[in-house]
């Protein structure tokens, strides 16, 4: 073989190689400092535009460690042109400390990608909202010094197919850590998420308008909801969580301000909740319409836990006003299935349906709920719920046939 053929053939190879493998980014060739101090937003979006025109089959953005990143509010905008997106965050990113540094509240998030599929984000590193500014000033102050009327999500997902969110730390979200609208295909797993028990809202995801999600094997302690299913949810499977200290896993709230929201097809499985305020729950407002449906949870540990099954369709935060409603969300085919554990409330199952929209098949299969406090037995309470029994204690003899 003469020269030329050879440079040819090797020239053709590595033309090949550049195509079939990925394209790798850092963010420090786009001239983040990496100190914790320096701003970087700007680097983060220099490296995103480059990340997302990459046309190869794959592009990949590395966030190194031990860097700790200040980045503000970001809008990671697609799509993008390459069907897979790998953020790798080995380092740390955090939010400004002071609530009036925020420019760009309008979109109601910190880190916002829009429109981004086939995105896989994964690392180990830490995500860092630094919440706690957030926390302890007054709705009106926040609208004033950093024009937000409410505190910003840190990570959120608007329009996305087939993300993979996995082995990543979320701590002090401002508000909810993660949320996903609109979404479909796609996975949460290994995630470790925390705030103080008393920070509040700080949900630990929050899933609407989505379908065919997992939620997998992650431990969420927070001041509010562990994971809260709202509008739109639907084919959603969560297993595996432990969740505590926080507000428990959620459907709802449904049913605000007459709205018409529906959740169904969601399997909540082999969970763990502890010190928490609830266990499973069902939670919607008097006066809307729509559905909660086809919903189990199955083989649930309770430690403690204030009300470990609970369907609340009179949810008013706070009683404030709260006119009494004719219309419900209608909440049916509900099953409850392999309960252990202790119940720091009287009330362990507490089924407070709608007077005019019945709860209809609800089931308890294999409950065993004690109470944490000794020498209590805990009871069952239902307004307006229809269902069947096979083996509860406390026995449900309220629930209607
Ligand atoms: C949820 O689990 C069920 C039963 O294991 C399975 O058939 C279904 O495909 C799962 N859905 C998702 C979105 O993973
Ligand atoms: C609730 O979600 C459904 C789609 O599942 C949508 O049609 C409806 O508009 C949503 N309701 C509100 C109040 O956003
Ligand atoms: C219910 O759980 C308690 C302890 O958590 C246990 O001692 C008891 O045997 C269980 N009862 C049944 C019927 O499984």
């Amino acid at each position: 073989m003469d020269q030329e053929k050879v440079l040819l053939i090797v020239s053709l190879m590595l033309c090949f190689l550049r195509l079939s493998s990925a394209a790798n980014y850092n963010v420090m060739q786009f001239g983040a400092k990496g100190d914790g101090v320096t701003d970087d937003t700007m680097a983060f979006e220099r490296a995103w535009q480059e990340v997302c025109n990459d046309v190869g089959p794959s592009s990949r953005l590395t966030i190194p460690m031990p860097n700790t990143f200040l980045v503000g509010p970001i809008t990671f905008q697609g799509p993008c042109k390459s069907p897979l997106i790998h953020i790798q965050i080995l380092g740390t990113i955090i939010a400004p400390q002071n609530p009036s540094s925020w420019n760009g509240c309008e979109t109601g998030a910190w880190l916002l990608f829009y429109k981004v599929n086939g995105l896989f984000i994964d690392g180990g590193g830490t995500i860092n909202g630094r919440g706690d500014a957030w926390w302890t000033k007054s709705s009106t102050y926040i609208t004033e010094e950093s024009k937000c009327t409410i505190p910003p999500t840190a990570l959120h997902f608007e329009s996305c197919n087939g993300l993979r969110l996995t082995k990543l730390k979320h701590r002090n979200s401002p508000r909810n850590h993660i949320g996903l609208n609109r979404c479909s295909y796609s996975t949460l797993s290994y995630l470790d998420i925390a705030a103080p028990a008393d920070s509040p809202n700080t949900d630990g995801i929050d899933i609407s308008l989505s379908t065919q999600v997992r939620v997998h094997h992650s431990i969420i302690r927070t001041g509010d909801d562990c994971i809260a299913l709202s509008n739109g949810s639907s084919q959603i499977n969560i297993t595996g969580i432990y969740c505590g200290p926080g507000h428990g896993i959620s459907i709802g709230s449904l049913g605000m301000n007459g709205q018409y929201n529906t959740v169904e097809g969601v399997k909540v499985r082999k969970c763990q909740f502890s010190g928490t305020t609830n266990g499973a729950r069902i939670k919607t407002w008097q006066g809307g319409s729509g559905y909660a449906r086809d919903i189990t949870f199955e083989k649930i540990f309770l430690h403690n836990v204030n009300n470990p099954i609970i369907i609340d369709q009179h949810y008013c935060p706070h009683n404030y006003n709260c006119p009494k409603e004719s219309s419900a969300v209608k909440v049916n085919d509900i099953s409850y299935k392999r309960f252990v554990g202790t119940s720091s409330s009287r009330t362990a199952i507490n089924f407070d349906c709608s007077n005019n929209v019945a709860c209809s098949g609800i089931l308890l299969d294999h409950i065993n709920i004690t109470s944490s406090v000794k020498g209590e037995d805990p009871t069952v309470y239902c307004n307006n719920a229809y269902g069947t029994t096979s083996f509860s204690s406390p026995t449900a003899s309220c629930l209607l046939n």
